[in-house]
């Protein structure tokens, strides 16, 4: 049982008899910028229906990045613009923040007690639904793999400091984690809890997820027509691919045919792309909306995950490097300098429309201080 808060975008549907944390979290209006032709689309309409938790500090500026431009020598032909999703805000900001409030809103309207996820210590979502659940009232059991940076920095800081019972394992891969996180919903419900678990079944889960950026994109569109050219493209990170299929499909419900290119930074590109297809139909067929990607409107790209998922790359230290002393934007380790050297080198190459293109910033700033000696030695400052 859901009641309508409002019916401006970005509409907020909560369950019903919230309690004070949950009033709390309700944005109240839409940004008057967000009132435009979109606002009346059928993405708009779906997205009211959804229960949400507001937790960002929404929208996300969209910045002109001259001087970054000139510097890459992309600016004739390729200016950037940066759609500045690190600053979403909440505990400290990125993707993470878009996604969780629509699956928060699932949370609460079943009634759920605590949260539990897990993944690497540095995870960027471990932090964030760490911070959430300490917003929200809610307890929180993480269990997190020591992986690269087990040291109490970064991510793993925040996530003790936001209260999470914060459980490091040392295990092979994050399959492994799943089963930990197995016996750790056993435990909570033998105990009367009602675990709401964000991880698990990828695709059930990313198409719950992937809404936070079909409001993404909404917002975006928005934004996109106050410029005085069109973009020609958007280029983000590709993950799991789940901020990719939000994106893609929120644009393409919109009827807007901006190519987005995604930077593949854990596994090969034909495997997100793969995903993002199969995403993008379930996402057409369990909310109706006209949003299935073809083969050929799916671009994620290979050739920039460097010396492996979690290693700091030489061409992005120099992305990260040349984003900090232009435009004083900073660049995380992990994904977004990665995602950033990609969108260089094909500017550079002439592999992108010729056009504005706009880089979509996803955060995961506290990996810079988990990195720190990467950095540091980077930029010839150990
Ligand atoms: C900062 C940051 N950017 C990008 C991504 C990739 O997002 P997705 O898995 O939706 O592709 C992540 C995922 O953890 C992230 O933390």
């Amino acid at each position: 049982m859901f009641a309508r808060l409002s019916m401006l975008y970005p509409a907020c549907v909560i369950a019903q008899a919230p309690t004070d944390t949950e009033r709390r979290t309700i944005s109240a209006a839409a940004p008057a910028q967000l009132q435009s032709k979109y606002a009346a689309s059928s993405l708009a309409a779906f997205l009211a229906t959804r229960p949400r938790v507001a937790l960002g500090t929404l929208p996300t500026p969209l910045e002109a990045c001259p001087r970054l431009s000139a510097a890459a020598g992309i600016a004739e032909r390729t200016p950037l613009y940066a759609k500045r999703d690190d600053l979403t805000g909440f505990a400290l900001g990125g993707n993470k923040v878009r996604m969780l409030e629509y699956l928060l809103g699932e949370a609460i309207a079943e009634g759920a007690d605590c949260l539990m996820t897990g993944a690497d210590a540095q995870s960027n979502q471990c932090r964030a639904v760490a911070a959430a659940a300490a917003k929200l009232g809610l307890g929180c059991t993480l269990v997190v793999n020591a992986g690269l940076h087990p040291e109490m920095q970064g991510n793993l800081l925040l996530q003790h400091l936001y209260g999470a019972d914060v459980r490091m394992v040392q295990v092979g891969d994050l399959l492994e984690v799943q089963r930990v996180l197995d016996g750790v919903e056993q435990e909570l419900r033998a105990q009367g809890r009602r675990p709401y678990r964000i991880t698990g079944q990828y695709v059930e889960l990313a198409l719950k997820a992937m809404v936070g950026y079909m409001g993404g994109a909404l917002e975006l569109a928005a934004q996109m027509d106050g410029l005085p050219e069109q973009p020609a493209s958007v280029v983000l990170c590709a993950g799991s691919g789940t901020t990719y299929a939000g994106f893609a499909c929120g644009l393409k419900a919109l009827g807007i045919t901006t190519r987005v290119t995604g930077i593949s930074i854990i596994t090969p590109a034909a495997q997100v792309a793969e995903r993002v297809l199969a995403l993008s139909r379930l996402a057409a067929e369990t909310y109706g909306l006209d949003c299935a990607l073809s083969p050929d409107e799916i671009d994620i790209r290979d050739g920039h995950i460097g010396p492996g998922y979690g290693h700091v790359s030489e061409e992005g230290l120099a992305a990260t490097t040349l984003a900090a002393r232009t435009e004083g934007m900073l660049l995380d380790p992990v994904y977004t300098s990665k995602t950033m050297a990609g969108l260089l080198a094909l500017a550079r190459g002439g592999a992108l429309s010729a056009g504005p293109s706009v880089f979509v910033h996803t955060g995961g700033i506290p990996g810079v201080f988990a990195y720190h000696r990467e950095l540091a030695a980077g930029i010839g400052a150990a």
